[in-house]
C-alpha cells in the first residue's frame, strides 16, 4: 500500500506541470507527497517539504523547478547512495518519482535495481535522447524557445545581408539543432551524430552568392563545434562577413508551451498510476497517445538518433 512518496527532480521547461500533475493525482488517492530539494543531493542530506494540492497552485505555467536541482557527486559513490536509501526508509517513503534527463534516470535506475526502492521514472530534457522515449518534456518549449530567438536573428540577417552562425545546446545530441534548423529555414547545420565539412559548406555560400544570395543561417550543435571557429572558418574561406550567436542556457527556461504542459500532465498522473499499480524501475512514456513503460535499464541506454532524412529535407528546401 501506497502511502508516502517523493519527486525529485531536474530542470527544464514543463517540471512543474510535472509536480503539479503528480501531487494532485496522488492526493485524490491519498498518498502523501514529498518534494525532495535540490535533487539526490536532497535526498542524502534529508532535505523535502510536503507538497499538498495547494502547493502546487500558479506554477503550471513556470519554467525550471521549485524543488531546485543539482548534479550530485556524492550520489554517484556507493556511501552516497547508502545514505540516500537511508532517508527514503527512514522517512517511510514508499516509492520515489525521478523527473529528469539519462542522469537523473540511471540514479532512479540504481535506487531500484540495486537497492530495491520502488521508483518510476518521467523523462525531461531539452535533449530528447532518452532511448525508446519519444517525446521528452522539456524539449518542445526549447525547441520553440531557440526558433523565437531564430526568428529574430533572421531579420537582422535579411536586413544586413550577413552570414549568421547559430550554436545550440546539445553536447551529445543533435536533437535541438536538427529540429530548430528546420523549423527556422536554415541553410546548414553541423551536429553531433553527423560529419561535416567546412569546405562544402564554404563552396555552397560562395556559389549561392555567386547568383545573388545574401544571407545564411548555419546552426551548430555545441557538442560538434563551437560557433566561433565555424563562423571565422566561413569568413576565412568565403571573405564574406558573419556574425555569431550563442543561445546558451535560455533554451533550458522559459513557460512551458501547450505540448509539454499536456505532456506533463498524462505523464505525471501516469507515473503515480504505475507506482499504485506495483510498477517500478520502469518510465513512464507517450507512445501514439497512449502510456507505455519502458524499463530504465533500457531507457539509460545511449540513444542513437539518426537525422539524415530530416537533414536532407532541410537540404532540400535551403
Ligand atoms: O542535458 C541537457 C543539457 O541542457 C545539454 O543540452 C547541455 O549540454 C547540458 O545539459 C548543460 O548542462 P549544465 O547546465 O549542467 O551545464
Amino acid at each position: 500500500m501506497l502511502k508516502k512518496i517523493g519527486i525529485i527532480t531536474r530542470d527544464c521547461a514543463g517540471i512543474n506541470a510535472a509536480i503539479r500533475a503528480v501531487v494532485r493525482t496522488a492526493t485524490v488517492q491519498g498518498v502523501e507527497v514529498f518534494g525532495i530539494i535540490k535533487s539526490y543531493d536532497g535526498l542524502i542530506d534529508g532535505i523535502f517539504q510536503p507538497l499538498d494540492r495547494r502547493a502546487v497552485s500558479g506554477i503550471i505555467n513556470l519554467g525550471g523547478t521549485i524543488l531546485k536541482s543539482a548534479r550530485s557527486d556524492r550520489f554517484l559513490t556507493p556511501e552516497g547512495q547508502l545514505q540516500a536509501v537511508k532517508t527514503i526508509k527512514e522517512n517511510g517513503f514508499d516509492g520515489l518519482i525521478v523527473i529528469g534527463g539519462n542522469g537523473s534516470l540511471t540514479g532512479a535506475h540504481v535506487l531500484a535495481s540495486k537497492y530495491g526502492i520502488k521508483v518510476i521514472g518521467l523523462p525531461a530534457t531539452i535533449d530528447n535522447d532518452v532511448n525508446e522515449v519519444d517525446f521528452c518534456l522539456g524539449a518542445d518549449t526549447s525547441v520553440n524557445v531557440a526558433l523565437d530567438a531564430l526568428d529574430k536573428i533572421r531579420d537582422t540577417a535579411t536586413s544586413l545581408e550577413r552570414i549568421f552562425v547559430v550554436e545550440v545546446m546539445g553536447r551529445h545530441c543533435g536533437y535541438l539543432a536538427m529540429k530548430v534548423a528546420l523549423a527556422g529555414g536554415c541553410e546548414d547545420v553541423i551536429l553531433p551524430e553527423q560529419d561535416f565539412s567546412l569546405e562544402e559548406i564554404c563552396q555552397e555560400i560562395k556559389a549561392g552568392n555567386a547568383q545573388g544570395k545574401v544571407s545564411w543561417i548555419v546552426i551548430v550543435a555545441e557538442g560538434k563545434a563551437r560557433a566561433q571557429d565555424v563562423g571565422e572558418a566561413i569568413s576565412q574561406r568565403t571573405g564574406l562577413e558573419t556574425r555569431i550567436a550563442v543561445l546558451g542556457h535560455i533554451q533550458r527556461g522559459g513557460r512551458p508551451t501547450a505540448f509539454d504542459r499536456i505532456l506533463a500532465a498524462k505523464l505525471g498522473k501516469a507515473a503515480v498510476d504505475s507506482l499504485l499499480a506495483g510498477e517500478s524501475d520502469k518510465c513512464v512514456s507517450l507512445k501514439d497517445d497512449r502510456i507505455e513503460l519502458v524499463p530504465l535499464e533500457v531507457a539509460t541506454r545511449p540513444k542513437k538518433l539518426k537525422f539524415e532524412e530530416e537533414y536532407q529535407l532541410l537540404k532540400l528546401l535551403s
